[in-house]
């Protein structure tokens, strides 16, 4: 069977090469994943011109070797990081990149030490993760089954949302849902917030019972096949005030705002302010406190991030989540949020649920 590794492999190459690296250093999972197919989480992967090898431990020698079956798989000995300088230290060294926002100093430093005195240490930041922006065609397509997935978990608790029902009992429902329907866990904390506390955009289950006329958030994500999906809906229980609705009416129409922005070559800074624009027609600007959105992937947070100051262009091939949302401290909160990819020639909602507001 024909496996995307490799070209990745070869595209990174061209990378490390354009940075006059001799080696590159991955270590977070997510990556190794992307580039050898491994699903061990523990492990590293020296990327050289001349060859590429996978470094992990006895616990993954097997699987290693199976999932990564096309590269050169290494048991380390003594610790991980001992067994990468040995190896380093063996292939002549010289400079050697590593992802500052991926090691301590501490692990750094030991680098340093156990790779000896030929070896220079070059930060570079994020090579993998730049590839994994540019989804491929069967990414999209398992990110798609992964959005259908949530939201068929998000529509399936929709009857549990009966007055003296717990957040914690609707937060376990929903993972227990991912499950059962084939996602791996969820990509994230699942958030139930009832009442009051949906004015907290990351509120945690509680063991709060949720009462009649209260709002209900549920954001959730599921990881299938490793790619993430998250999507938000906010509901009312009961028959909702004129100004709930209004203010769910101003975000509705704030992530519609947001989504018509995305496109090729539109700014990550734009989509945030096209969100940000309509909110600020309803005198609801300052109550969105957070970010538009995020990429979407192997991780449920990664690059581009949709917020001020993103200067990036969106390209085909970027997932992002779209997520405005208004939270007015001891009232509520109300958010919607859609996964969206951007194509060449337009932009597509791989999330599947209504977006209508909800009162039940
Ligand atoms: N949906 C959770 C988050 O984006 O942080
Ligand atoms: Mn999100």
């Amino acid at each position: 069977m024909k496996t995307p590794f490799a070209q990745r492999r070869r595209a990174l190459l061209a990378e490390i090469a354009q940075a006059k690296l001799d080696h590159l250093l991955v270590t977070k999972p997510a990556n190794l994943y992307y580039l050898t197919g491994f699903e061990g989480d523990a492990g590293a992967l020296v990327v050289s011109r001349a060859r590429v090898t996978l470094v992990t431990d006895g616990r993954f020698q097997a699987q290693a070797r199976e999932e990564a079956s096309d590269i050169r798989v290494v048991l380390q000995r003594g610790s991980l990081i001992s067994s990468v300088g040995a190896l380093l230290h063996s292939l002549g060294s010289q400079r050697a990149g590593f992802d500052p926002n991926q090691l301590t100093v501490a692990q750094l430093e030991a680098f340093g030490k156990a790779s000896g005195p030929r070896c220079r240490w070059i930060p570079a930041p994020g090579f993998a993760e730049k590839l994994r922006m540019r989804k491929e065609a069967a990414e999209l397509d398992q990110m798609r089954r992964a959005g259908i997935l949530a939201g068929k978990v998000l529509e399936s608790v929709l009857t549990m949302l009966k007055p003296g029902v717990r957040e914690i009992e609707i937060g376990a429902e929903i993972d227990y849902q991912m499950r059962r329907r084939g996602a791996s866990g969820p990509a994230f904390e699942t958030i139930v917030a009832f009442g009051k506390r949906s004015a907290l955009p990351h509120a945690r289950p509680t063991a709060k019972q949720l009462r009649k006329n209260e709002l209900v958030v549920l954001d959730l994500g599921a990881i299938l096949g490793h790619y993430c999906s998250d999507i938000t809906r906010t509901i009312f229980v009961g028959r909702a005030p004129a100004r709930i609705r209004r203010c769910y009416e101003a975000v509705l129409e704030a992530q519609g705002a947001a989504i018509a922005a995305v496109e090729e070559g539109a700014t990550c800074e734009g989509v945030d302010a096209a969100a940000r624009k309509v909110l600020a027609g309803y005198r609801l600007d300052r109550y969105f406190v957070h970010s538009t959105g995020h990429g979407l992937g192997l991780e449920v947070h990664e690059d581009p991030r949709v917020a001020r100051g993103q200067k990036q262009r969106l390209k085909p091939g970027n997932v992002i989540t779209v997520e405005p949302g208004v939270y007015v401290a001891g009232v509520g909160g109300i958010r919607i949020e859609d996964d969206v990819a951007v194509h060449a020639d337009r932009t597509e909602v791989i999330t599947r649920v209504p977006r209508d507001f909800i009162e039940l």
